[in-house]
């Protein structure tokens, strides 16, 4: 039984095996809110970006939560409107000045560009990553990846990367497995974090997971969390409520038999979000 256990960077790095979402969490209170309750509930993983217009106040959280800066592991991501070398290091700087924090645990190019954003997608990503590898260079931050790359994005990527990816978070939930991306992130020893792993509170629904839940005496989400962990996916399930913060942090007292994995496992799309990297429009 794997208790709090981390996964490990290839640099070394140990990352909580269950982190915090804060997408849609508002900027102002209830940010500070659900963030210091997921700290005080045993969550030393907090996921955030720059677009969710509330990294002030998760590093004012982490700062008044009295727990060690070294104890909590804080993820943010550069985003879109910033790709290429000098706009994503200036949109390090201004993520860190609104955490204001000294240093920044993991940070991730949010979206890939990709053929829809132009011919020259390639070489952008490259240059966004170039800036990632210098403020990693420059130890500002522990570790670097990407999010929403899926394999003809990150394929061209580690051609040219100095430094190889630690991380892709992706989205992932029952129904949507990702598994040539997934295959290659294990393979190429890069950390696969899950997104929406409750496919937006979609998946909580679905009857076959709710009888796996009804039969363990657990929840849904609590099933679905866990499903994730055994599966390698890193979960980074948001809510804004202090039952549901607390609810899915309780997922390390049991197991999934393989059967009711591969129950889950089998399940046909059913709540994916839409947000298929080579076709939204930010
Ligand atoms: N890299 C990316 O592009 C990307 C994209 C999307 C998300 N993310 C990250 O992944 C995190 C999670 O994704 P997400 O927020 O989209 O979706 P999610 O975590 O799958 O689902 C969140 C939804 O489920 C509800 N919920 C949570 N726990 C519940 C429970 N125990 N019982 C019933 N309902 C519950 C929440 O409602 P309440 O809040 O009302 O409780 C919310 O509506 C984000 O917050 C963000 O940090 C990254």
């Amino acid at each position: 039984m794997d208790t709090r256990a981390s996964y490990v960077c290839s640099n070394n790095v140990p990352i909580p095996a269950l982190g915090f979402g804060t997408w849609q969490l508002s900027p102002g209170n209830e940010t500070i809110r659900a963030v210091s309750i997921a700290l005080e509930a045993g969550y030393r993983h907090i996921d955030t970006a720059a677009c969710y217009e509330n990294e002030r106040e998760v590093g004012e959280a982490v700062r008044t939560s009295g727990i060690p800066r070294a104890e909590i592991f804080i993820t943010s991501k550069v985003w879109n409107s910033h790709r290429g070398y000098e706009n994503a290091r200036r949109a390090f700087e201004a993520s860190m000045a609104r955490l204001g924090l000294d240093y920044l645990d993991l940070y991730l190019i949010h979206w890939p560009a990709t053929a829809r954003t132009g011919s020259g997608w390639q070489a952008l990503n490259s240059e966004t990553w170039r800036a990632l590898e210098s403020v990693y260079a420059e130890k500002r931050v522990r570790a670097i990846g990407v999010s929403n790359f899926l394999t003809h994005h990150l394929e061209p990527l580690l051609a040219n990367a100095s430094i190889k990816p630690m991380v892709n978070q992706l989205e992932y939930h029952p129904g949507l497995l990702q598994k040539d991306t997934k295959a290659l992130c294990r393979a190429s020893g890069i950390v696969f974090e899950a997104w929406a792993p409750l496919g937006k509170g979609k998946a909580l629904t679905h009857p076959d997971i709710r009888a796996i839940a009804e039969r363990l005496g657990k929840t849904s989400a609590q099933v679905i969390i866990r499903w994730c962990i055994q599966n390698e996916a890193l979960p980074l399930p948001k809510s804004a409520h202090t039952e549901r913060i607390h609810e899915n942090y309780a997922v390390f007292d049991f197991e999934l038999s393989q059967a009711d994995i591969d129950a889950i496992s089998g399940l046909p799309p059913f709540c994916d979000s839409g947000l298929h990297p080579d076709r939204v429009t930010f």
